[in-house]
């Protein structure tokens, strides 16, 4: 059962091992808490799990911030909503007791823009992030120091809803802050792939050597 608690339905699962990794799963459009957590469970088995839902319906589909139309976002309320999932995660690490400094984030599509909006206007509240299907949010006013957040982007050559240019000017925002990206191009359309997701896991355990 998904908790109505801080401010948002969500699940919360504690991890099965040591490492003290958290997954915050962001799902896309249209998604809900559930989605990811296989996906969460391919990239890293042991590790907590933070699922929120997001709280903008669009046609009776839950998304994380408006949009005026596919690709056209609604940027105050995106601020809006990044800042609120940004109080959300800090809020969840007091009650569930999980180090923010250890926290990932895993988002897909809606739940990706999301993630890399948080990257640049609340980097505190993520130590990393995967981001499947992104696409570059806005541009924020000062460029954070992302030096210590490496990210993962995978995206596909065939997507007809993310826009290459827009994902291309997000890795390029992202190295200019700093971030340490992985940029993987796979030969897929919108729809997540089984090698993807495994590759995701490993770049994850690569980088937790380092400095997650
Ligand atoms: C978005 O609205 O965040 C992107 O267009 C991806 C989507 O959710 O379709």
């Amino acid at each position: 059962m998904a908790e109505n608690d801080l401010g948002y339905f969500h699940k919360f699962i504690p991890s099965s091992g040591a490492s003290g990794l958290t997954l915050l799963l962001l799902h896309g459009t249209g998604g809900d808490e559930d989605d990811l957590i296989p996906i969460g469970r391919d990239i890293a088995p042991k590790a907590a799990i933070l699922s929120p839902r997001g709280k903008v319906l669009e046609n009776g589909m839950p998304r994380f911030f408006r949009r005026l139309e596919e690709g056209v976002f609604d940027l105050e309320d995106l601020k809006f909503r990044t800042n609120e999932l940004a109080d959300f995660v800090n809020a969840a690490s007091a009650k569930y007791r999980f180090d923010l400094k250890r926290l990932v984030a895993v988002g897909y599509s809606n739940g990706a823009n999301i993630a890399a909006s948080m990257l640049l206007l609340r980097p505190e509240s993520l130590a990393g992030a995967i981001l499947f299907r992104a696409m570059l949010p806005l541009v924020p006013e000062r460029l954070p120091d992302l030096s210590s957040k490496p990210v993962f982007l995978s995206s596909g050559q065939y997507d007809q809803i993310i826009p290459k240019e827009s994902t291309e000017k997000l890795l390029q925002l992202l190295k200019r802050a700093g971030a340490k990206v992985e940029m993987k191009w796979n030969p897929a359309n919108h729809g997540l792939t089984e090698r993807e997701v495994k590759l995701a896991g490993t770049w994850l355990q690569e980088s937790r050597a380092g400095e997650l």
